[in-house]
């Protein structure tokens, strides 16, 4: 095992891309349009040093109206996140 420390990022946001067949999951609701633009505009903004967005599978909060976003070290958890809601995530991320 190797231990990053002090790693530069000063935000991490998770987004749930889980694709399930069974019941709802957030690749239905888009979680891969949301990651997808999130990882375009931290690109755009010059912010890809400061914060990292990675993709995820279940955070355990699955629902049919949109997908799980997590911002840490905020501990920020949006639920039911929708495409609509993509400039307050965005604001989120420029706060301090
Ligand atoms: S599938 Fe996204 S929170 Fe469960």
């Amino acid at each position: 095992m190797k231990l990053l420390k002090d790693v530069h990022y000063k935000k991490h946001v998770l987004v749930c891309c889980n694709e399930r067949i069974d019941r709802e999951c957030c690749a239905n609701v888009s979680g891969k349009e949301i990651f997808a633009e999130l990882k375009r505009w931290v690109i755009e903004q010059h912010l890809s040093s400061d914060i990292w967005v990675t993709r995820t599978g279940c955070l355990g909060f699955c629902n049919k109206i949109g997908t799980t976003v997590v911002i840490y070290p905020d501990k920020k958890w949006f639920l039911e996140t929708r495409m609509g809601d993509i400039d307050k995530i965005k604001q989120e991320l420029i706060c301090q």
